[in-house]
């Protein structure tokens, strides 16, 4: 499954937010060896460069088109081709860094786990996933994906993402962090549309359902009762324009 970097980046003042709110709260001095895991088009790394500006910055991703995009739009930085899933530091970093990006890796508990064994001491795991417990922009997919006209092919789409609860992580990093820090902020985007969340969920979470349709014309009605169920999950607003709540999860566990 290809990332599309622009598509990706029609949001991107609304996609770099919750990094450099997460960045804003990270407690170190002067980290020396940053990782940004699941960098994408460099959106995360580029404010992790505007606060850390002596740090030495590696963005990582498993994506060649989003490689491509981020040393296209910052040549003078570090970026890996790679897979979270097998990643392992050769030296430990001060802070290794993830903004919407793990929620596409399984088994969190074990994951989390592994990459807090990547930070030097005195250092930290900053973190920031979607929290789509019972987001209508998931439930109205999780039904979609149920039409018997697909239905039975869409277990794994299903499934491609990972979401706990807080309690999950605290159960993970607590025994292990001599600090941890966990909290969620609802944030809300203004869309002109329901057709523009769409177009924004096409760029992410979208994309293994689409992958799972054959044809072009299965795609279109998808995404047509897609937006049939939107227009009705989000309702206009005075000025035509729709407010769009998004949760997310944000975890900085110290070392
Ligand atoms: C939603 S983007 C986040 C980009 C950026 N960090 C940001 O804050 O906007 C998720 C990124 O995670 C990458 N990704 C997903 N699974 C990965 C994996 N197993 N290993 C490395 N990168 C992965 C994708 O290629 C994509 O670029």
């Amino acid at each position: 499954m290809n990332w599309d970097a622009d598509l990706y980046l029609q949001f991107a003042k609304e996609r770099t937010r919750p990094s450099s709110d997460l960045i804003s709260r990270i407690n170190l001095l002067q980290p020396q060896r940053i990782i940004d895991l699941g960098c994408g088009p460099g959106n995360s790394t580029a404010m992790l460069r505007q606060k850390w500006l002596q740090a030495d910055i590696t963005g990582l991703d498993n994506s060649p088109e989003m490689i491509a995009a981020a040393s296209k739009s910052y040549p003078s930085e570090k970026w890996v081709l790679s897979n979270i899933a097998s990643w392992s530091a050769e030296i430990p970093f001060d802070l290794v860094f993830s903004n919407a990006t793990l929620q596409w890796l399984p088994n969190h508990g074990k994951l989390f786990a592994h990459l807090f064994s990547q930070v030097a001491l005195g250092g930290a795991l900053a973190i920031q996933v979607p929290a789509h417990y019972q987001s209508p922009l998931r439930q109205v997919v999780d039904e979609v994906s149920k039409d018997p006209l697909w239905s039975d092919r869409m277990d794994r789409a299903r499934n491609a993402l990972t979401f706990e609860r807080p309690r999950f992580y605290y159960d993970v990093l607590q025994p292990l962090a001599k600090y941890l820090e966990i909290w969620e902020t609802e944030y809300y985007h203004v869309m002109d549309s329901p057709k523009a969340i769409v177009n924004w969920f096409r760029g992410t979470g979208l994309r293994p359902f689409l992958g799972s349709l054959e044809s072009e014309q299965q795609k279109e009605k998808f995404e047509q009762m897609l937006l049939e169920g939107y227009t009705k999950a989000y309702p206009q607003q005075n000025d035509g324009r729709i407010l769009f709540p998004f949760r997310r999860l944000f975890i900085i566990a110290y070392r």
